[in-house]
Order: C-alpha cells, then sequence, then structure tokens
C-alpha cells in the first residue's frame, strides 16, 4: 500500500497501477480518517467493484462550522495505515491543506488571508436537515468531493448511508454536473447495541455510548410503527424527539423524508427515510434508517 501526500505523485501512482492491467478500474473512498469499520466495510466494498481502491484522508476545513471540532477532531494517521493495509487497500492519499487549497495561500499586502477558494453552491436541500444548523457545511462537502475526484478520476466513488444527506448531495453533485462516476452506497455500521459507528462516538463516556443506542430504537420504532400502518407521521416524529429530550438529550431534528428526493414524506411515498441529529453531551450524533412501507 502507498501512502501519497500529493496530487502530482497519485497522479504517477495511478498511471502505474493502470500499466499491464487493461481496463483498470479505479475506486475512491473519501474519508476523513480516524477509520473504525463503517470506513472499511467501504474499502470492502470498493474492493469488489475495482482492482485499485483509494482511500483519501483529509479533514477538510472547509465543511467545519467556526464553533465546529475542526481543530480537535482526532487524527490518527499511523493506526489508519495499519487498517488500511489489512483491509487491502491500494493507496492512502492524505494531502496537506495547501495542497488541497493552494489559493488558501493568496495572501494581500497587508498579509492578511483573502480566501479565494472557488466552492460549489450546493442546492436549498442542503439547508436542510443537518445543513440547517451547519450553514455551509455540505458547499464545504460538495468542493472537496469534486476535488477529490478532479484528483482521483475514479471510475466508483464509496459512501455511506450513516449521512444519508451527504450521500444524497453527493448523488445530486455527480448527476448535476455531468460527472462520469458511479456512486455506491454502503449500509452503515453499528456497535453491537445499535450505535452507529463515527468517529465522534470516541468523545463519549462508556455511560453516554450505552446511552446513545436510544436514537436508534427511537428511529427503529418509527419505522415499525409505520410499517405497521401508522399514518400519523407527525405525532410519531414528535414523541421520539420528547423520548429524546426526556433522556438528556439535546434534539436538533427528528424528520421523515421520501427516501428519494428528501422532500418531506407525503403518503404516497413508499420508499422513506427516517432522520435524526441530537446533541449527548457536548457530542453532536446523527443516524438515519431507510426504509419500505
Ligand atoms: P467521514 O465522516 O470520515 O466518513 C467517510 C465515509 O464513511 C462517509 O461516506 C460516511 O458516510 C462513511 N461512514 C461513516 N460512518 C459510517 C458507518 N458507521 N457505517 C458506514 N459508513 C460510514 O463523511 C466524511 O468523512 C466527509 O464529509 C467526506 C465525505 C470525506 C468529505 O470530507
Amino acid at each position: 500500500m502507498q501512502v501519497i501526500q500529493t496530487v502530482t505523485e497519485l497522479r504517477a501512482a495511478l498511471k502505474n497501477q493502470a500499466q499491464g492491467i487493461n481496463q483498470t478500474k479505479v475506486a475512491l473512498v473519501p474519508t476523513m480518517g480516524n477509520l473504525h469499520a463503517g470506513h472499511i466495510h467501504l474499502v470492502e466494498i470498493a474492493k469488489q467493484h475495482a482492482q485499485c481502491v483509494v482511500v483519501s484522508i483529509f479533514v477538510n476545513p472547509l465543511q467545519f462550522g467556526p464553533n465546529e471540532d475542526l481543530a480537535n477532531y482526532p487524527r490518527t494517521l499511523e493506526a489508519d495505515c495499519e487498517k488500511l493495509t489489512a483491509a487491502g487497500a491500494d493507496i492512502v492519499f492524505t494531502p496537506s491543506v495547501n495542497e488541497v487549497y493552494p489559493d488558501v495561500s493568496y495572501l494581500n499586502p497587508d498579509g492578511v488571508n483573502l480566501n479565494q477558494t472557488m466552492t460549489i453552491t450546493t442546492p436549498p436541500i442542503a439547508n436542510e436537515l443537518c445543513g440547517a444548523s451547519r450553514p455551509g457545511h455540505f458547499d464545504g462537502v460538495a468542493t472537496i468531493v469534486l476535488k477529490l475526484f478532479n484528483m482521483v478520476m475514479p471510475n466508483i466513488a464509496v459512501f455511506g448511508k450513516k449521512d444519508f444527506q451527504q450521500l444524497f448531495i453527493i448523488r445530486e453533485l455527480v448527476k448535476q454536473f455531468n460527472l462520469p462516476i458511479e456512486i455506491v452506497a454502503g449500509e452503515t455500521v453499528r456497535e453491537a447495541n445499535g450505535l452507529a459507528m463515527s468517529s465522534r462516538n470516541g468523545y463519549l463516556t462508556p455511560a453516554q455510548k450505552n446511552e446513545a443506542a436510544l436514537m436508534q430504537q427511537c428511529l427503529k420504532h418509527i419505522v415499525s410503527r409505520i410499517q405497521h400502518g401508522d399514518t400519523d407521521f407527525a405525532a410519531l416524529i414528535q414523541s421520539a424527539a420528547q423520548t429524546l429530550n426526556e433522556n438528556g438529550w439535546l434534539v436538533d431534528y427528528v424528520s421523515l423524508r421520501s427516501a428519494l428526493t428528501l422532500a418531506p414524506a407525503t403518503a404516497h411515498d413508499q420508499q422513506l427515510v427516517v432522520l435524526a441529529a441530537a446533541k449527548l453531551g457536548n457530542t453532536r450524533l446523527i443516524d438515519n434508517v431507510d426504509f419500505l412501507r
């Protein structure tokens, strides 16, 4: 497995990989590192689709808000590389911020950072759900993902359903910008108690990790009620939010949407997704369950 920091070296390595093998398919798994079994699941899916698997590890400053955990985001490159070697990744791409955003070094005469970064403007759906409390987050995600696509030029890219809204926006990015890349979705990998794996789970105490299973239980309860014919979506959502709040969570949203469009669910939708975001202590957790009625 090669660990590469620059786009020039990446392109040379990819060219090398392609030599000798007819029609090498390249798969990209974009990550921010601190890898867990959820990320590795995506690498395994990528291996099923391509001969060359590139995993990017880049903590993207553009998708963090001013009061978010950019500075404290866990950086564990050595352990990540061990896991990726074991999983059979071919290339780990770990560019610096300057490599990805050379424009941040544009300085005006006072030495003030002018930030000339050109970004993607995401559609209004990106301002709902997680976007409502994280303004600009999905612009930052779409921008880095487009950059990574241009750097790696993969045939396939694998993303997790754990970040359902992110997956939706990336599918739109590919569709609306006519990118010749197949997006493959990986199921959410969970802890034994149902908690969706996340790099941010490391912020939780052991007691909070137990309590955190409640979010998944609330979502599954909504799914079960709807599949048994309950059509009072508003009451189901309200009751789940209340349960979380009563158990010490600070609920951002619980929402039932069309899994196809992410528009609020209607009585006609068959493919649904119930999504939630809430804070447990200082840690913001998200989860979702997609299902058929
Ligand atoms: P990160 O949070 O590191 O996640 C990288 C990928 O792993 C995403 O596609 C995410 O949905 C997936 N993932 C995370 N937890 C998972 C789980 N428990 N089961 C399955 N897949 C899981 O998402 C990002 O990074 C960034 O926004 C990124 C796309 C890399 C752009 O910076």
